[in-house]
């Protein structure tokens, strides 16, 4: 089992860097948001205020590099690269799954950042299912053996279902989401993988005390297409049928902003600053970015990181002195137009 969740650990990341993994036909649907131009901006491009607290610590941009990997060596070294990098820059960091860390303490050291981000948010991270079968204890030991200021609980049912040997047994998920909110001494960020949180989802979690979710959305990396590279046969006729599965980032967003939860995170397809700055238009708190960040880091190590990152946080200030918006609370708050399909998942739902 410890040495199949490496293998697919190591194929994850060759995958996400090289591999055919993103949707074919479905995009975020934020180009559907439009911002309003301001021809007259009252403002000093210079001092415009990119900074937000995030589960109780101050980020400098709304910004988080979202869970991707740990249980390997390799694993081990790009979360280190991750954290220096998020320790420099002022955003939040996810870990991967700490299931491998779970099952075999050693592989414990992967996930050790704190060294190379002493003061960044940082999130540990779990599957439900995972979760679901260990006592509340064992996962705040999990949470703390990294320092985690917060424990992201991840949902990935239609990656699970295409996965060669995955989770089929999807029960009691919000009763375990429920009792780790209640019980653990950190907040938990629920989180999808790439497929969104709907309304009905949302308005579930919120009704069993949960106050923080990531939606992952649909239009960046699919996880359905990683698992169809892995498998063969049936499965991979599955996975064909899947590949775009999903609702996209912005309506996620949507359907969940307004639902009096205090952290909404616009991950999925999350690639511009013009990006982050439509996800926050439309209610999120912060944007989580994914593979397009492993993915400079894997070509070009940390200054290639770096360097997207400077491209993202320029395009974001861009956008909010254009809107006239000198903080992110104001950004929040600029009125948009919202065009195309994603005008029409607003008026159905
Ligand atoms: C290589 C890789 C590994 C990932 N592993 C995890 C994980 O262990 N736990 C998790 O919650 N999400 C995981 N994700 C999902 C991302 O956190 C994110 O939700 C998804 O990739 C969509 O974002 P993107 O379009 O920016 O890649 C992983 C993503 C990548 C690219």
């Amino acid at each position: 089992m410890e040495q199949e969740i490496g293998q697919r650990k190591a194929d994850h990341i060759q995958l996400a860097v090289s591999g055919d993994v993103g949707f074919r036909g479905k995009t975020t649907l934020l180009e559907c948001v439009r911002l309003i131009h301001d021809a007259l901006p009252d403002l000093d491009a210079d001092t415009i205020d990119t900074s937000v607290t995030l589960l109780g610590k101050k980020l400098k941009a709304p910004l988080v590099i979202a869970a991707m990997t740990g249980g390997t060596p390799e694993a081990g070294e790009i979360n280190r690269k991750l954290a220096r990098i998020a320790e420099q820059r002022g955003y939040g960091l996810g870990l991967g799954s700490q299931r491998a860390m779970h099952l075999d303490l050693a592989k414990a050291t992967s996930y050790r950042v704190r060294e190379e981000a002493p003061s960044a948010l940082l999130m540990g991270n779990l599957g439900v299912v995972q979760a679901r079968q260990m006592h509340t204890v064992e996962v705040a030991a999990l949470a703390a053996a990294v320092g985690a200021d917060a424990l992201c609980i991840h949902l990935n049912p239609a990656m699970e279902i295409i996965q060669p040997g995955g989770d089929r047994d999807f029960r009691d998920g919000l009763r375990t989401l429920q009792r780790l909110s209640s019980e653990l001494p950190l907040p938990v960020v629920v989180k999808e993988t790439g497929c969104g949180l709907s309304t009905s989802v949302v308005k579930r979690l919120v009704a069993a005390g949960i106050r923080h979710v990531d939606v992952s959305g649909a239009g960046g990396t699919s996880w359905v297409a990683v698992e169809t590279h892995r498998a063969e046969g049936r499965a991979k006729a599955l996975g064909e049928a899947f590949w775009d599965w999903g609702i996209p980032t912005a309506v996620s967003v949507w359907m969940a902003a307004g639902q009096g939860l205090d952290t909404v995170i616009a991950t999925g397809g999350i690639a511009t600053g013009l990006d982050v700055a439509r996800a926050l238009a439309l209610g999120a708190h912060a944007a989580g970015l994914a593979r397009p960040v492993l993915q400079a880091l894997m070509q070009g190590g940390e200054e290639a990181a770096h360097a997207f990152l400077d491209g993202v946080e320029a395009e974001l200030r861009a956008a909010m002195l254009l809107v006239g918006a000198a903080d992110v609370a104001a950004l929040r708050r600029v009125p948009r137009v919202l065009v195309g399909e994603l005008r029409a998942w607003t008026e159905q739902i």
